[in-house]
């Protein structure tokens, strides 16, 4: 049923962050009673506009930290007690900081992990604390709200616990947390992309030796937007994890024909192609996939560097087919945002993004087209969904920080 009004998609205005802030360290109080200030702390969601699905596989990515994310208000406690709260989340938790409790399936995983990763690397918890988490970031939509979370904490924690953690070491620490103690097969692109980001750039993240560069965004000629579906798969991890296993797979057949490989990436395409008949036919399309987006990937970045954005969106509409046809992450409500796009005036491109089966797409246009976008997009997925995306465009944003008060 189409809504009423001029535009079609609903454009999400946020509040200023010194506004949240407040907001935050008001709800803090409320839950746990007025003492001292708490301090409060940001971690980023991040978009990926290139290298979809190459992380665990050793290719390159090309993310963007966002100005949505996870904000965390925490107070030291004079025992070794831990309560950690959600605004966002039903269920609390209290724990001995001494003897954490194991997984149990709820949210509070994801910053009882990073509390674990940093017992097992020996870092001394010097107090307890009360701790709150909120913020402004969807979850489950593909945006990484699961390594933001958890960069949060062990950014927070690191500042209360004066342990004196390099940014790398929080990336490290909020991998092992989701990996190990959570039990998702996450790449490490979301915790890098959250913890190392800089305004205005995209970065380059090389999967298998983990160096990475800062690359300019011309944020005065071109935007990004991201329009979310409202699909939130539950089984979402249960197929990621099973490509996760194809790409192995692929890998592990097709690496006795490249002696020296190391991952899927580094397997020629050429190679693929001469042996694809000793591949399992689905093994064989994620294998194509994942070759053919590393190239992509490496076009894009040159053509970043060279300015020609026309040529990057191109790969990111390219991306989107191979993720429908070939990864097989898409979902119609997918397809249907991509297609508005692609016809809508000053796009350059759009694909899904973060895993797939459900969440967001993520859109480069030329600044200035933000409204036409809006309205191509909500008028395409009202017609056949019967309701409107949620279109927000997105600054880069720095990696986690303390959020001062009145700054
Ligand atoms: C999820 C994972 C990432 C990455 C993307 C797909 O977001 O957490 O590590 O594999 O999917 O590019």
């Amino acid at each position: 049923m189409p809504a009423s009004g001029r535009s079609r998609s609903h454009t999400a205005f946020e509040p200023s962050e010194p506004t949240l802030r407040a907001a935050h360290e008001r709800a803090f109080r409320e839950r746990f009673g007025v003492g001292a200030a708490p301090r409060v702390f940001f971690a980023p969601g991040r978009v990926n506009l290139m290298g979809a699905h190459l992380d665990y596989n050793g290719g390159p990515v090309m993310p963007m930290a966002i100005d949505r994310g996870t904000f965390v208000a925490l107070a030291p406690r004079s025992d070794r007690v831990l309560r950690l709260a959600s605004t966002l989340e039903p269920g609390a938790v209290e724990l001995a900081l001494d003897a954490p409790p194991p997984a149990s399936g709820h949210w509070y995983d994801y910053p009882l992990g990073v509390v674990h990763a940093l017992r097992g690397g020996g870092h001394a918890a010097t107090c307890g604390a009360d701790v709150l988490f909120g913020g402004n970031l969807a979850i489950g939509a593909g945006l990484s709200s699961s390594a933001s979370i958890t960069v949060a904490t062990a950014f927070a924690l690191d500042a209360l616990w004066s342990l004196g953690l390099a940014r790398r070491d929080h990336v490290q620490v909020a991998l092992w947390a989701e990996r190990e103690f959570v039990g998702v097969r996450c790449g490490i692109m979301d915790p890098h992309a959250v913890g190392l980001s800089r305004p205005g750039h995209l970065l380059w993240l090389d999967c298998r030796d983990e160096t990475t560069e800062h690359l300019l965004l011309d944020t005065d000629a071109v935007s990004i937007a991201v329009a979310d579906t409202g699909v939130r798969r539950e089984l979402a991890h249960v197929a990621f994890n099973e490509r996760v296993r194809e790409c192995g797979e692929a890998f592990e057949r097709l690496r006795r024909h490249v002696p020296e490989a190391t991952c899927l990436r580094d397997v020629p395409l050429d190679v693929l192609r001469e042996h694809e008949d000793e591949l399992d036919a689905t093994v064989a399309r994620r294998a194509r996939h994942v070759l053919e987006e590393v190239a992509r990937t490496f076009t894009a970045r040159d053509a970043l560097r060279a300015g020609d954005v026309e040529t990057f969106g191109a790969q990111m509409t390219a991306a989107h087919a191979s993720l429908r046809e070939l990864f097989e992450v898409s979902v119609p409500e997918l397809d249907c945002l991509v297609d508005a796009a692609a016809a809508c005036e000053g796009v350059l491109g759009s694909r899904l993004t973060g895993a797939g089966f459900g969440g967001c797409t993520v859109v480069l246009l030329r600044s200035g087209a933000r409204e036409e976008l809006e309205s191509a997009l909500g008028s395409a997925f009202e017609r056949r969904f019967g309701r409107a995306p949620r279109v927000a465009v997105y600054r880069g944003d720095g990696g986690p920080r303390e959020l001062l008060a009145g700054g």
